[in-house]
């Protein structure tokens, strides 16, 4: 067996209250509940005896409801088996407050924390998620404020609070979240969460960059040409129109998750896994990026929205016949843009960033395409491919380095081949799901794979300057592809000086 290097150990958790706000909401059932099952699961028992989950929300809900709910959301969702003693276990820790909104319910909510932890001799371990929509978030952190649960702790207990994405719209909405949660809360309470970094392959980059001597020495501008980020999606707007037509791909793919992956991508060593060590070292990517110019977008950004087509034998509508969506609507459901990090590191390294909605596989990669070889030896009479390195961090987690090799035979053919690691292959162990991660991390404390103010206002600041073109130009310069198609051929030319092609998933 090879030698594992255990550097942090999975700790138990220390006691805590989670509160979820919205617990009666799609993210809530569909996501929270079921991690935090798996996370008490018998295979696991991470959370501590004494741990309890509020769930709140408006709506009335009896508790065993909720238990209901919960179960049968644990039962189709968790990452982890429903096995009758571990369900009883956590069902004794569910709880379910309901008029929050009502003047007294932040008392009430008080109230019950501190039987919580009168009776089980706890300290005040407080984790506040807010699973609700993003126009209410301010206020109820202020309720919070108000009602006394988010005091900076005096050196007993802890009260932390989870954000969900989107944090704003724009530069000026994201600032004025951010300016509004400092307003009642440290920075080192709040935990804005981007699901991708709680995914297992992108806890991986840092080993795989950092971990092994080969990459490192060759991760600059003197070897790789260019880097291409692709997060696809099979599925047309579907129900979410309603959301997503005021968003668009740009907002609601490029903005978080994929300068998430870039910055880790592109980041320098960190000078120690702290967490105030890797984010500085991911935020310093990003302020490495500056805004474009309106003429940079015209040259550099692409966008486009699905005209009808075919996806798995089934007609897919034009976006703008998609219920919920304007008939003019300018939203784009696809992006594919190029930009530069301007460090010494990636002088001149164009990496390209492409997502899309209605697109022919859901897939989520990054591959690092290295130089071309010098026109000697193997590569005299025809151009050789250039290796590559390719990240899957959704589906089938792994990654595999293309390199070209011969071919069994008494002549001398060469072709490429992968080196390919499949996770769940290799590994034979359950990957955690990103929500578990996540909570897992919120409750033992530590920040590293969740978004800082600064960062978040960063990549806006880049955003900012296609969507200040985008709005003043309307639907003109929007392209269109037919559904189930890679997107408009222009995405594809944009790559032609590389001589390649996108990574198809
Ligand atoms: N669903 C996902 O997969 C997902 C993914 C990423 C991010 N998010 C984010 O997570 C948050 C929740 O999303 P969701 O999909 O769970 O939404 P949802 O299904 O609409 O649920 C939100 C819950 O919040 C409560 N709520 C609604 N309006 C409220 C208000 N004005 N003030 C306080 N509570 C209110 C509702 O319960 P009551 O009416 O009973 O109070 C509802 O159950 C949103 O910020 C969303 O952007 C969700």
């Amino acid at each position: 067996m090879d030698q594992i290097v255990r550097l942090a150990g999975a700790e138990k958790v220390p006691p805590c209250t989670v509160v979820i706000f919205g617990a009666s909401g799609d993210l809530a059932m569909r996501k929270l509940i079921p991690a935090l099952y798996s996370l008490d699961s018998c295979g696991e028992r991470m959370l501590a005896d004494e741990t309890m989950i509020v769930g709140c929300a408006r709506r009335a809900i009896p508790v065993d409801q909720f238990r209901q709910h919960a179960r049968s959301a644990v039962e189709r969702l968790a990452n982890a088996p429903l096995q009758e003693g571990c369900w009883d276990r956590f069902a004794s820790r569910l709880d379910y407050l309901s008029g929050i909104d009502h003047p007294e319910g932040f008392a009430r909510l008080k109230a019950r924390l501190e039987q919580i932890e009168l009776s089980g001799g706890l300290p005040p371990n407080r984790i506040f998620y807010l699973a609700i929509p993003p126009d209410a978030i301010l206020d109820w952190v202020q309720r919070l404020h108000d009602s006394g649960l988010i005091g900076l702790p005096e050196g007993r207990g802890f009260s932390r609070v989870v954000v969900e994405k989107p944090i704003g719209v724009d530069l000026r909405s994201a600032r004025a979240i951010n300016a509004g949660l400092h307003r009642y809360l440290d920075e080192s309470q709040i935990f804005r969460i981007d699901h991708y970094l709680g995914k297992e392959t992108v806890r991986n980059f840092m080993v795989l960059r950092f971990g092994n001597s080969i990459f490192e020495q060759i991760w600059n501008s003197h070897h790789i040409d260019h880097v291409q980020i692709t997060v696809s999606e099979e599925e047309g707007v579907g129900a979410r129109a309603g959301y997503y037509d005021h968003a668009g791909a740009l907002r609601d793919m490029v903005q978080n998750h994929m300068f998430q992956l870039l910055s880790l991508i592109a980041m320098e060593p960190p000078v120690s896994l702290a967490a105030e060590d890797v984010r500085q070292a991911k935020l310093n990517v990003l302020r490495a990026i500056k805004p474009l110019t309106p003429e940079e977008v015209h040259h550099q950004v692409i966008r486009a929205q699905y005209a009808a087509g075919h996806l798995d034998g089934k007609v897919v509508p034009d976006y703008s016949h998609e219920p919920g969506v304007a008939p003019d609507s300018a939203t784009e459901t696809y992006v594919a843009l190029k930009l530069f990090v301007n460090n010494w590191r990636w002088s001149g390294v164009p990496f390209y960033l492409r997502t899309g909605k209605a697109l022919p596989r859901r897939a989520s990669s990054v591959a690092i395409h290295f130089k071309h070889l010098p026109a000697i030896l193997f590569a005299e009479h025809h151009r050789l491919p250039a290796n590559v390195l390719t990240l899957r961090i959704q589906p089938d987690e792994g990654f595999s380095l293309s390199v070209t090799a011969k071919q069994p035979g008494l002549d001398l053919s060469i072709r490429p081949v992968n080196m390919d690691l499949h996770y769940e292959r290799e590994f034979q162990a359950r990957s955690p799901e990103a929500y578990e991660m996540l909570l897992y991390e919120v409750m033992i404390g530590d920040q590293t794979l969740f978004v800082d103010a600064e960062t978040v206002e960063r990549s806006w600041l880049f955003i900012q300057s296609i969507l200040d073109v985008w709005e003043r130009e309307g639907r003109q310069g929007l392209l269109s592809y037919a559904a189930g198609s890679w997107g408009p051929a222009a995405a594809h030319q944009m790559l032609r000086q590389h001589q390649c092609g996108w990574y198809e998933p």
